[in-house]
């Protein structure tokens, strides 16, 4: 069961990185050179959200189901915080990972709400972007890669 949820997760992470590099930097050339906001950017724009929120659920199974989980018993809350590995899964990781998609929805919903093209691709450009920096900078690259 960990086996197969953690290495669904590990996969489905380059295709949660993949969509949100297209989707952000689809958004950043669309406002500077003044397009216009079309299906394919709504479409680009709802599978990043679609493809980031399965990633969520994916994570937070494989959250309960991970052996990292158990040292919250075994070396209580001081020791996992004093551990860089153990904080960084256990805390860090999960925690910048959910900031990160509370960005995407929020970037979504709000682009959504924009009737023209210009404000649309700011409100993904600023959002999208964001969230991609915040899952780069908490992704465990020497475990993934
Ligand atoms: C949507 C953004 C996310 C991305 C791109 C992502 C990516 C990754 C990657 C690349 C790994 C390393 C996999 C490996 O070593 O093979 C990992 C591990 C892990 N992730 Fe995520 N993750 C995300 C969200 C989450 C969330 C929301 C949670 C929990 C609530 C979570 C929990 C974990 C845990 C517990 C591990 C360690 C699993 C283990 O090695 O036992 N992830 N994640």
């Amino acid at each position: 069961m960990y086996e197969t949820i953690q290495f669904i997760h590990s996969y489905w992470a380059y295709l949660v990185l993949i969509v949100l590099v297209v989707a952000s930097v689809n958004s950043i050339i669309g406002y500077a050179t003044n397009k216009e906001y079309g299906a394919t950017n709504f479409r680009i724009a709802l599978f990043t959200l679609i493809v980031s929120h399965l990633q969520l659920l994916i994570g937070l199974v494989l959250y309960f189901t991970t052996p990292y989980f158990k040292m919250w018993g075994e070396v209580g809350m001081g020791g996992v915080m004093k551990d860089s590995v153990l904080r960084l899964y256990n805390v860090e990781h999960p925690l910048v990972m959910i900031l990160a998609i509370v960005l995407i929805t929020m970037g979504y919903s709000k682009h959504k709400k924009k009737l023209t093209s210009k404000p649309k691709f700011k409100i993904l450009a600023i959002f999208y972007t964001l969230a991609l920096i915040l899952m780069l900078s908490r992704i465990p690259w020497s475990s993934w890669l």
